[in-house]
């Protein structure tokens, strides 16, 4: 989760954030090189008059600043199909967790475990302990087992929601009366918080999404817990 002056990306829990954050930086050095080598010619256009009776056209030069900005732009273009697709990708899910929004909090379902299904409500500040993170925490977390697949459905109640969870590199929308796909692979334990990020009313900003990846073995303990 973000701390205090942590403008950046988080660090990430997924192999997939970790490919996100490094096109990130890709496209950034490509970004840095660009604007270092135009502010240089703009500035040096201050120092020059740069004026010739002679000249009407340049082929060559025209020819060259016209294809190498498209090669360049190609650097930045097949890497990010590259990922966009392998977002998309789905390698047999071992759990699906079906996340609906409502105004304003989020439901889950686990379907395959005999139908567990909760709501998850922000924490109100007045409510909070101690140790708890302020906006930010939910009375029921999602557990979910880390080192494996996992499938999420998302899909909304009332209007549409956004199902986001910046170390993991999941955004996904919830639209009602539509159901969309992702998948993930945790591949740490710990808490990891999201928001939803499409303006979806009033209290938009006050329902957080945690997850809690746990072990396979505690991840099948507490579902054995929760069945009915
Ligand atoms: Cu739900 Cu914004």
């Amino acid at each position: 989760m973000s701390t205090w002056a942590n403008l950046g990306l988080q660090d990430s829990a997924s192999p997939l954030m970790e490919q996100l954050i490094f096109f990130h930086d890709h496209a950034l050095l490509i970004l840095v090189m660009i604007t270092v080598l135009v502010g240089y010619l703009m500035f040096m256009l201050f120092f020059n008059s740069y004026i010739n009776r002679f000249l009407l056209h340049g082929q060559l030069i025209e020819m060259i600043w016209t294809i190498l900005p498209a090669i360049i732009l190609l650097f930045i273009a097949f890497p990010s199909l590259r990922l966009l697709y392998l977002l998309d990708e789905i390698n047999e899910p071992s759990v699906t967790l079906k996340s609906i929004g409502h105004q304003w909090y989020w439901s889950y379902e686990y379907s395959d475990f005999n139908d567990i299904e909760f709501d998850s409500y922000m924490i109100p500040t007045n409510e909070l302990e101690n140790d708890g993170f302020r906006l930010l925490d939910v009375d029921n977390r999602i557990v979910l087992p880390m080192n494996s697949q996992i499938r999420i459905l998302v899909t909304a109640a009332d209007v549409i929601h956004s199902w986001t969870i910046p170390a993991l590199g999941v955004k996904v929308d919830g639209t009602p009366g539509r159901l969309n796909q992702t998948n993930f692979f945790i591949n740490r334990p710990g808490l990891f918080y999201g928001q939803c990020s499409e303006i979806c009313g009033a209290n938009h900003s006050f329902m957080p999404i945690v997850i809690e990846s746990v072990p396979v073995n505690n991840f099948i303990k507490w579902i054995s817990k929760n069945m009915n």
